[in-house]
C-alpha cells in the first residue's frame, strides 16, 4: 500500500506553522499575550476559548475540549481524514509527496478533481487573454469596463466555442471522460448507443467559482450576446466540490475584509460582486441568484457580525430578501437589507452613479424589521384591523426567528413602536406564537457536538500532567520515584504520566499521531497553557509534593474502604490494618517531610 514517509509528514508539519494554517481558516485569530485566541469554530461561543500556542504549535478550545496539532485542526475543520489533512497542507507548503511503495492508485477523486479545475481554469483564462478565440469575450469584457487587473484576480476566462475544446486537453493530459463528468465539466450523453459526452461549457464567458481557501470547484459560464440561444448562465451541477448552497461567489477574496469590518455585503450576481471589488469595497460576495441557505448563513457568521443584502427592487427580490433575513436572523447575524433603484444592479449602479452610490445605501440600509415593517405597510392597509394584524404576525415571526432574548428585545421595542403597539402587547403575542409553532431555529444555542465534549478528567491529575509536561526538568525525578502511577484513576492522564516517566515531553508531540484522539486532546490542553497554580510563592516541586501526597491520601482512603468490604480477613487483621491506614493518612496531612519515611515504608513494602 502507497504510503507517506514519517519523515515527509515532519517536514510539512515543519513547514505549516499552526498559527499561520488556523489563522488562513480563522482570519479573526488575534494574538493574546503568548498565544493566539477566537471564537472556536468547532462550537458556538461568544467569548474566545479557542487558542493556539506557536511555541508548541498547538490549538486547543477550553470550551468543547478540540485539540491537537495541525494536522487535527485541518481534519477537523475540512472534515477530512489525516491522509488528506497532509495533502493540504502539504500542497500549501509546496512539499511534492513521495509515497512509499509508488503513487496510490487513482489517488482520491476529490485531489483529481480539484487539479481538473485548477487546470480548467487556467485553460480558460489563457485562452480569454491571449487566445485567438478569445477575441470577441475580451471585446465583450472590455465593452463591460472589466479591467485586465479584474479578470486577472478573478482568473476570468473564455470557454471555446467547440464541442470538445476543453476535453479534448483534458484527455491528452491524462484525465478521463468519467473525471470530466465527475467534474461536471463534460455532459455524460449517448447517441445510438454510443457514449458521446460534450464540453457544459461552450462560447462563453468563464467565472471560477472558489471555496473559502481559494480552490476553483466550479464555474458559472455567461453568453456574449444575447440573440443566442440557452440560459444566460450556465453553472456546474452539484459535484463533489461543488455544493451550491454553501460557496458564496468571491468568499475567498472577500474573508479578509469580511473579518475586517465584521460585516459581509451580499450581492447576487458575480459581475456585481467583481464590479464592487473594483471599487474597493471588498467584503462583498455573490449568491449566484440562488437562495441563500442556512450554510450560506454559517459561513459568514464564522466571519461576521452583520450581514447587509443586497437586492434587486423588484417583488421577487423583496420576497427574497425576506427570506434570507430570517435565515441569518436565526444564525444570530444583524440583518440590514438595501433596496436598489429600480433597473439597477450593483453594477450598474457603481458604472452609472459611482461606488460612493452604492457604500451610502449600504450605510444608511434598514435594518431588516425596519425593511419588512415598510414593505408591509406599503401593502396593507394599517386602517384595518386585519391588515395590521397581519403585519403584526409577520413581524413576531421575524422577531421569532432569533435565539437571542437580548437581541429580541430590542427589535420587540422597535416594532412596537412603529406599529404603535405596547412592547408588553407584543411580546405576549410573541410568546404565543412561539408556543403554537415551535420549532424555533435553535441554530445558535451553545451546543456543543457530543464527539468534542472534553470529558471530564480529575482535575489533579490533569494539573500534575500539566506540572511535568511544564516543569518536566524540576519534577520528574521526584514524580518518578514517589508516585505510584497506577494510582492515576483517568487511564488517558495515566498512560501520559507513565510515558513522561520513561520519555521527555517532546515524545507527546513527536508521536502525537500514535496517540488516539482522545489523548491528542488532552495533549494539547495541557500543552497549550502554563501549568496552573505556579506561582511566585509556590515552586513546581513544592505542587509536585503536594500532588503526591494528595494521591496517596486518595490511595489510602480507597484501601480503607475497601478493607471494611472484605470478607475474607479476621477483625483482627482488619482492625490492625485499619490502624495502619488511619495512622498514615496522619502522617500525609504532616507535609512532605513527615509523610516521606511513611511512603517511603509503603513503597518499599511488598503489598
Ligand atoms: N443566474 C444564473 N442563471 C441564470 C440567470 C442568473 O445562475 N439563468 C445567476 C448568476 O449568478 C447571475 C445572478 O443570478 O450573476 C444574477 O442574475 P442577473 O441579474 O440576470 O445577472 P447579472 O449578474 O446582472 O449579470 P449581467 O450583469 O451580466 O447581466
Ligand atoms: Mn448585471
Amino acid at each position: 500500500m502507497a504510503m507517506i514517509g514519517k519523515e515527509q509528514i515532519e517536514e510539512i508539519r515543519a513547514r505549516c506553522n499552526v498559527v499561520e494554517v488556523v489563522g488562513a481558516y480563522l482570519p479573526q485569530l488575534r494574538r493574546r499575550g503568548s498565544t493566539f485566541k477566537c471564537n472556536c469554530p468547532f462550537h458556538q461561543e461568544k467569548t474566545p476559548s479557542f487558542t493556539v500556542n506557536e511555541t508548541r504549535q498547538i490549538f486547543h478550545c477550553f470550551g468543547c475540549g478540540a485539540g491537537g496539532d495541525v494536522f487535527r485542526f485541518v481534519m477537523d475543520y475540512e472534515k477530512v481524514d489525516f491522509v488528506t489533512a497532509v495533502k493540504i497542507l502539504a500542497e500549501r507548503a509546496g512539499v511534492e509527496i513521495q509515497y512509499e511503495g509508488g503513487q496510490p492508485e487513482g489517488g482520491s477523486d476529490k485531489d483529481i478533481l480539484y487539479k481538473l479545475h485548477r487546470e480548467a481554469a487556467a485553460f480558460y483564462h489563457r485562452l480569454l487573454v491571449e487566445g485567438v478565440e478569445g477575441a470577441e469575450a475580451r471585446r465583450y469584457l472590455e465593452e463591460r469596463d472589466l479591467p485586465p487587473d479584474m479578470i486577472k484576480a478573478f482568473q476570468i476566462g473564455f470557454a471555446p466555442n467547440e464541442w470538445d475544446g476543453l476535453m479534448k486537453r483534458a484527455l491528452k493530459k491524462g484525465y478521463t471522460v468519467e473525471q470530466l463528468e465527475d467534474a461536471g465539466l463534460v455532459v455524460p450523453s449517448e447517441r445510438a448507443g454510443q457514449k458521446s459526452s460534450y464540453d457544459r461549457f461552450r462560447n462563453r464567458i468563464m467565472f471560477p467559482i472558489c471555496d473559502q481557501m481559494g480552490r476553483v470547484i466550479g464555474f458559472s459560464g455567461r453568453i456574449m450576446n444575447k440573440a443566442e440561444k440557452g440560459a444566460k448562465y450556465v453553472n456546474s451541477p452539484e459535484t463533489a466540490l461543488f455544493r451550491k448552497n454553501q460557496v458564496l461567489f468571491a468568499f475567498d477574496k472577500a474573508r479578509k475584509a469580511i473579518v475586517d469590518a465584521r460585516q459581509a455585503i451580499v450581492v447576487e450576481g458575480q459581475i456585481d460582486a467583481i464590479r464592487c471589488h473594483q471599487a474597493g469595497m471588498d467584503n462583498v460576495v455573490a449568491s449566484q441568484g440562488t437562495a441563500l441557505t442556512e450554510n450560506h448563513a454559517r459561513l459568514i457568521k464564522r466571519y461576521a457580525d452583520e450581514v447587509v443584502l443586497v437586492l434587486d427592487a423588484d417583488a421577487a427580490g423583496v420576497k427574497a430578501a425576506l427570506a434570507s433575513s430570517e435565515i441569518f436572523i436565526a444564525t444570530e447575524l444583524s440583518v440590514r437589507v438595501v433596496t436598489l433603484p429600480e433597473k439597477e444592479d450593483p453594477d450598474s449602479l457603481i458604472k452609472n452613479s459611482g461606488a460612493e452610490a452604492l457604500t451610502s445605501l449600504v450605510k444608511t440600509a434598514p435594518s431588516a424589521l425596519d425593511f419588512l415593517i415598510d414593505c408591509l405597510g406599503r401593502q396593507e392597509d394599517m386602517g384595518t384591523e386585519a391588515g395590521r394584524m397581519r403585519i403584526v404576525k409577520a413581524v413576531l415571526n421575524l422577531i421569532g426567528k432569533c435565539p437571542s432574548a437580548a437581541r429580541r428585545d430590542p427589535m420587540i421595542h422597535r416594532a412596537a413602536d412603529l406599529l404603535n403597539i405596547s412592547p408588553q402587547a407584543l411580546s405576549q403575542d410573541l410568546r404565543r406564537e412561539q408556543r403554537q409553532q415551535r420549532p424555533v431555529s435553535r441554530a445558535a444555542e451553545e451546543s456543543v457536538p457530543e464527539r468534542q465534549l472534553a470529558k471530564t478528567r480529575p482535575k489533579e491529575e490533569i494539573a500534575l500532567l500539566e506540572l511535568l509536561v511544564h516543569h518536566y526538568n524540576d519534577v520528574q525525578s521526584l514524580v518518578h520515584d514517589y508516585l505510584p502511577v497506577g494510582c492515576l484513576v483517568d487511564p488517558v492522564c495515566r498512560e501520559l504520566v507513565e510515558l513522561l516517566m520513561v520519555d521527555h515531553p517532546e515524545a507527546l508531540t513527536e508521536g502525537f499521531h500514535d496517540f488516539n484522539e482522545e489523548t491528542q486532546r488532552v495533549i494539547s490542553s495541557v500543552q497549550v497553557e502554563e501549568s496552573r497554580g505556579i506561582d511566585a510563592e509556590t515552586l513546581p516541586i513544592e505542587l509536585a509534593q503536594r500532588y503526591i501526597l494528595l494521591f496517596w491520601q486518595r490511595q489510602l482512603e480507597q484501601e480503607q474502604a475497601a478493607l471494611a468490604r472484605r470478607t475474607d480477613v479476621t477483625n483482627e487483621e482488619r482492625f490492625k490494618e485499619s490502624s495502619r491506614i488511619r495512622h498514615d493518612l496522619f502522617a500525609l496531612k504532616q507535609g512532605w517531610d513527615r509523610a516521606l519515611p511513611m511512603i517511603e515504608a509503603r513503597l518499599h513494602s511488598d503489598f
